[in-house]
Parts: C-alpha cells; sequence; structure tokens
C-alpha cells in the first residue's frame, strides 16, 4: 500500500492531537507533535531564565536544544522526560511567544521534516498543510468553537491533574488564536486544499470515523 502523510492544522485545543493519536493508532503511523516541539523550546527558556520576549537569546538557546518524540507520545528534551511540564498554562503562551520567531521555526520546521520522510505519518500543528508538507496526502482543518475547546481543555488538565479554570483556560486560548492567526511567519491559516473539519458537535469517534474515511479515499486516489 502506497504510504501517505496527513496533516491536522487548526487552532489550539481544537483536538487535533487527541484524533491524530487515534488515527495514528489505528493505521500504524506515526504520529509527530509538533505543540510539543514548540513547548519544549519555551519550557527550556522558562526553565534558564531566558526572557521569551528577548528573539536573540531564544535564537541563541535553540543550539542548546534537542527534542525527542517517542512512539509512546513521550517528548524528551535534552533525554528529559518533559511530556507534563510542557502541558502548562504557562508553558502554552510561551510556545505561542516563541513560536513567532524565524530561527525556533526553521529549527523545527527542518526537524519535523525529517521526522516524516519515513511516510505514513501524521503530523498535527499550525503550519503543516502551508509550510512543514505542502505537498501532504491529506489535509485537515480541524476547528471548534471557544466554547467547546475551553471545555475539552479544561476536562484534560483536571484529568492531567493539572489546574483547572475555565474562564481562564478561554482567555488563554483566545489570546492564543490571536497570537498563532497574526504573526508574521507561517501564520495559522487554512491551506487551500486543506478539508475543513468543524467537530464543535462531533464525539470523538465521529471525528476519527471522518478522517478514516478521507484517508481511504486519499489511498484510492
Ligand atoms: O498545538 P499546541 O497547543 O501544543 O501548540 C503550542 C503552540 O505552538 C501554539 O500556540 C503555536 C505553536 N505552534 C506553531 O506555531 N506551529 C506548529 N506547527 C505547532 C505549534
Amino acid at each position: 500500500m502506497k504510504k501517505i502523510s496527513i496533516a491536522i492544522d487548526g487552532p489550539s485545543a481544537a483536538g487535533k492531537s487527541t484524533i491524530a493519536k487515534m488515527v495514528a493508532k489505528k493505521e500504524n503511523f506515526i504520529y509527530i507533535d509538533t505543540g510539543a516541539m514548540y513547548r519544549s523550546v519555551a519550557f527550556y527558556c522558562i526553565k534558564n531564565h531566558i526572557d521569551l520576549n528577548d528573539e536573540q537569546a531564544v535564537e541563541q538557546a535553540i543550539s542548546n536544544i534537542q527534542i525527542r518524540l517517542t512512539a509512546d507520545n513521550k517528548v524528551y528534551l535534552n533525554d528529559e522526560d518533559v511530556s507534563l511540564q510542557i502541558r502548562t498554562d504557562e508553558v502554552s503562551l510561551g510556545a505561542s511567544c516563541v513560536s513567532k520567531y524565524q530561527a525556533v521555526r526553521t529549527f523545527l520546521v527542518d526537524e519535523q521534516r525529517k521526522m516524516a520522510e519515513t511516510g505514513n505519518v501524521i503530523l498535527d500543528g499550525r503550519d503543516i498543510g502551508t509550510v512543514v508538507l505542502p505537498h501532504a496526502d491529506l489535509k485537515i482543518y480541524q476547528i471548534a468553537s471557544v466554547e467547546t475547546r475551553a471545555k475539552r481543555r479544561y476536562l484534560e488538565n483536571k484529568e492531567r491533574g493539572l489546574e483547572a479554570d475555565l474562564e481562564t483556560i478561554k482567555k488563554e486560548i483566545e489570546q492564543r488564536d490571536y497570537q498563532d492567526m497574526h504573526r508574521a511567519i507561517s501564520p495559522l491559516k487554512k491551506a487551500d486544499d486543506a478539508i475543513e473539519l468543524d467537530t464543535s458537535n462531533m464525539t470523538l469517534e465521529e471525528v476519527v470515523d471522518q478522517v478514516l474515511t478521507l484517508i481511504n479515499k486519499t489511498r484510492e486516489e
């Protein structure tokens, strides 16, 4: 069977990673969580007291950063498992901040393309269909209302044992939407050839089924 690559883009907390993970498991694909990579850069800077607003300092930090994503969806930063630590609100906003820097994007996009070379991969992020893999076989633009996204993230945080406040999460999502859509380099936007999937009123299973149908169609093409 032909090997394919799938790009899932969309705003924060739209459920992209949950869907990507479930589809990857069903199809035996490699899942590449590109947001986790931006989060790792932000986490490294925060931990090392590097001012996230200081572009030059962040750029310098990159040469000390090695990120590894494992098959069981763990995130390693310089061989330290940071999977949980990169999920706080502080790191979410920090990731959105460092992701506007060209040097950070060049470094991570390069890594992501290398990771995707094997084929049968599913990547989720903001610029996968537009920049990282412009020739991806299937591009999905996954959206959901702010209310739905905030509620989902709230429950997710609680489940992870993280502090959760619905109003704070909603504000944080709105702020990140704005930042991610308005930055100068590779802003979040739907690729012309992406299929939009509004999951506001869909269950997880319905979304997965829809994506699997799209994958089968892609294979037939
Ligand atoms: O998907 P996420 O919430 O884990 O992403 C965290 C931040 O990283 C997001 O606000 C913007 C940035 N990001 C990006 O600019 N490009 C990507 N491909 C993935 C994430």
